[in-house]
């Protein structure tokens, strides 16, 4: 399994990390025989999984039990569980009762986003050995202070606040640093400024390494496209014809044969 250290080396050697969200055990099974260096349970399962239109609705009990199911699938592969909404925002009791969930259940650090007014939090969750990935730019928690899925750090100004950021999460302690949904030029600038590893989302190529959704990679997701998604699969295409196929030899009586009957 890899840990924080190889991810440090990887950025000190220039090798690219890869990392896939996954929320089942099955999809786990499936990425733990591949190379992905990384998997995260993000709280878009609210999206992907659970058909919300924001991730709003995460709680950490919910990500706690997705953690686990990935975990099931994937026992030797570096889990990171997404912090959900305003879990870190209220008590410290409340903040470490919700990370001591998302651990339990299997996960070998959790994402935060957004950096203002939460540095002391992040910097008591790694100060009590639980490693912290960092996500700036379109934290999409904060969609409707956005107004929307929005590119961010577009104008110089932002994007100075969003390097400043970025250095304070890394004086913080956090050991890597997810970039969504910002200008290239700006994630290689902070990616080069950094000593921890950057993970880009829409980010350009300038990042340490890279993230996608499954359902988007995958392309199973018909609703949503946006320029930053490469898909390696026609999935939903490939999942339908797999189900018309059924449809098609269940009313035909090709399925099931003697061979699939007892
Ligand atoms: O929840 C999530 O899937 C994420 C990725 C988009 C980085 O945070």
């Amino acid at each position: 399994m890899k840990s924080v250290l190889d991810f440090q080396k990887m950025k000190f050697e220039r090798q690219r990390i890869s990392m896939v969200t996954c929320y089942d055990s099955t999809s786990a099974k499936i990425l733990s025989a591949s190379n992905v260096d990384c998997l995260l349970v993000g709280d878009s399962l609210t999206m992907t999984m659970h058909g919300q239109n924001s991730t709003l609705a995460a709680t950490p009990e919910l990500m706690a039990l997705h953690v686990e199911a990935v975990r099931r699938g994937a026992p030797s592969k570096f889990i990171v569980g997404d912090m959900p909404f305003l879990a870190h925002r209220g008590s410290l009791d409340r903040t470490l009762e919700a990370v001591r969930l998302i651990m339990k259940a299997g996960a070998q650090a959790v994402k935060i986003e957004g950096i203002e007014g939460s540095e002391y939090v992040i910097k008591h969750i790694v100060d009590s050995g639980v490693p912290v990935m960092g996500h700036l730019g379109l934290t999409p928690q904060s969609v409707h202070q956005f107004g929307g899925f929005k590119v961010q750090g577009t104008t110089r100004d932002a994007g100075e606040i969003l390097l400043a950021q970025a250095k304070k999460l890394q004086d913080c302690g956090a050991f890597a640093l997810v970039l969504e949904a910002i200008p290239a030029a700006l994630a290689a600038n902070v990616t080069e400024s950094l000593k921890i590893p950057t993970i880009g989302i829409g980010a350009g190529a300038g990042c340490s390494g890279q993230v996608l959704v499954m359902q988007d990679l995958l392309g199973l997701n018909t609703d949503f496209q946006p320029r930053f998604v490469r898909k390696y699969l026609e999935g939903f295409q490939a999942f339908k014809e797999a189900f018309d196929k059924f449809d098609s030899e269940v009313k035909s009586g090709a399925f099931p044969s003697e061979k699939e009957s007892y």
